[in-house]
C-alpha cells in the first residue's frame, strides 16, 4: 500500500510563490483586516472599505515580487489604487505575481458590525488568474466530495444550467445524506427569490446572507461548516477568489458572467445603457458577445498552479472569528491561509505594541 504523503514532502512540493509569498501575505490580509475593524459599527461602509485598500497596498508595495492587480478595486479611472493592472510590490526581485483582492468583502457587513466581513486576497503566477471585469458571475460552489463523486459518476454532473434539485441530488449522494440535510447558502436578492424557492421546493434548507457570498464558498470545502452548497449570483471578483482557494482544497466552481442590470432585472434600456458602457472594455479583456455567456470553471478562473489565498477576519462569521482590539493597537486576528500544496493553516496571530500593559492573553 502507498503511504500517504507526509508533511515534508508536500511543503517540498509547494511551488516559488507559496514557498516565498504565503507567510507574507498572512500579513497583508492581517494589516486590512485590523484597519477596516477601527470602522466596524460606524456605517460608513466607504471608508471601512478605503483604510483596509491603503493598508493592503501599503503591505504589498513592501513585497518582494513583481505583481500585477488582476482582480481589485475596479478600473483605473474609477479606483485610486488597487485598480485593475496597477503594479505592486518591490518590483527588485523576478518572482512575477497576478494578484486577486478584495481587501473589504462585506463593506455592509463591517460598517453595520454585522457577522462575516473579510480581508482577503490570492497570488498565481503571470496569467495564472482570470483577467475579468468588475460586474457579476452567476455562481454554484461545491466541495471536494461532490468532485469526487462526480470521477465516479460520469454521467451525473454539477450543471450551472439545470434546475436546482439536479444539482443537489447530487450533492446529496456525494455527502452521502438526504437533500433535506443540505444547507444552500444565496444572497438575499429579489434576484434569487426563484432560485431560493426551487432550493426550498427540492427539501434542501437555504440560509440567506445579506452579504459576503465568498467565504461560504470556500466553507463547502471545509467539512462541519455547514454549507454544502453555494448558489446565486454576485460580484466576479468574488468568483476568482473563491475559485483560488478550492482550486487549492479541491472543491469546485462554475460560474458566467452577467451583468448587473441582467441579473436584477432592470428594463431593456438599462441593459442596453450597461452593455454600450461595459462592451468595449469586456471586449478589450477578449471577453465578446459570442463567449460572454461560456461557463467557466475552476480552471478557467485560476488557470494557475502555484497560488496562494489568505483571508482574515474583520467582524466574527462561521469560519473566521473577527478582530479583537486590546487597547494602543494591540490587536488578535484570525486568518485562513491556503497553498496550492495542500498546507492549510489557521493562524491565530496576536500583536502587542505595548509588551508592558498588555501581557499576552492565552
Ligand atoms: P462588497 O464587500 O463589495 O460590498 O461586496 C459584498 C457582496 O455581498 C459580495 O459578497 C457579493 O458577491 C456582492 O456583494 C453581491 O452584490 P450585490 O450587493 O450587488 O448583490
Amino acid at each position: 500500500m502507498p503511504h500517504p504523503k507526509t508533511a515534508e514532502e508536500m511543503i517540498k512540493c509547494a511551488g516559488p510563490i507559496e514557498c516565498e509569498l504565503l507567510p507574507q501575505l498572512l500579513h497583508v490580509t492581517e494589516s486590512a483586516a485590523i484597519a477596516a475593524s477601527y470602522q466596524m459599527g460606524r456605517g460608513e461602509k466607504n471608508y471601512a472599505d478605503q483604510v483596509s485598500v491603503e493598508s493592503m497596498r501599503r503591505m504589498l508595495n513592501c513585497l518582494d515580487m513583481k505583481g500585477i492587480i488582476k482582480i481589485g478595486e475596479g478600473e483605473r479611472d474609477e479606483a485610486p489604487m488597487l485598480f485593475i493592472g496597477e503594479e505592486v510590490g518591490t518590483w527588485e526581485e523576478d518572482v512575477e505575481v497576478d494578484i486577486a483582492v478584495d481587501p473589504l468583502e462585506g463593506t455592509n457587513l463591517a460598517a453595520n458590525g454585522l457577522p462575516g466581513a473579510i480581508a482577503v486576497m490570492a497570488m498565481a503566477e503571470r496569467g495564472g488568474l482570470f483577467h475579468g471585469p468588475d460586474i457579476y458571475m452567476d455562481k454554484i460552489v461545491v466541495g471536494p466530495q461532490v468532485v469526487k463523486y462526480e470521477k465516479e459518476h460520469p454521467d451525473e454532473i454539477i450543471d450551472l444550467d439545470a434546475p436546482v434539485r439536479h444539482n443537489l441530488e447530487i450533492v446529496a449522494k456525494a455527502l452521502n445524506r438526504s437533500i433535506d440535510e443540505i444547507v444552500v447558502v444565496i444572497l438575499e436578492r429579489e434576484r434569487h427569490e426563484e432560485k431560493i424557492k426551487e432550493i426550498r421546493e427540492a427539501g434542501a434548507r437555504v440560509n440567506l446572507v445579506s452579504d459576503g457570498d465568498l467565504m461560504p464558498g470556500v466553507s463547502t470545502a471545509i467539512r462541519g461548516s455547514g454549507v454544502h452548497m453555494v448558489l446565486g449570483s454576485g460580484g466576479s471578483g468574488e468568483a476568482v477568489l473563491t475559485a483560488a482557494a478550492m482550486k487549492c482544497l479541491g472543491g469546485k466552481i462554475l460560474a458566467r458572467l452577467v451583468l448587473p442590470s441582467v441579473a436584477n432585472g432592470k428594463s431593456a434600456e438599462k441593459i442596453a445603457e450597461e452593455r454600450s458602457e461595459k462592451m468595449e472594455r469586456l471586449n478589450s479583456m477578449g471577453i465578446t458577445e459570442e463567449n460572454i455567456n461560456d461557463v467557466l470553471d475552476t480552471d478557467n478562473l485560476v488557470p494557475g498552479n502555484d497560488i496562494i489565498f489568505s483571508a482574515t477576519g474583520v467582524t466574527s462569521g462561521p469560519i473566521l472569528r473577527g478582530v479583537s482590539l486590546f487597547g494602543d493597537g494591540d490587536a488578535r486576528v484570525h486568518s485562513i491561509t491556503i497553498g496550492s500544496s495542500g498546507v492549510v493553516k489557521f493562524t491565530d496571530t496576536i500583536y502587542i505594541h505595548d509588551k508592558e500593559r498588555n501581557a499576552l492573553r492565552f
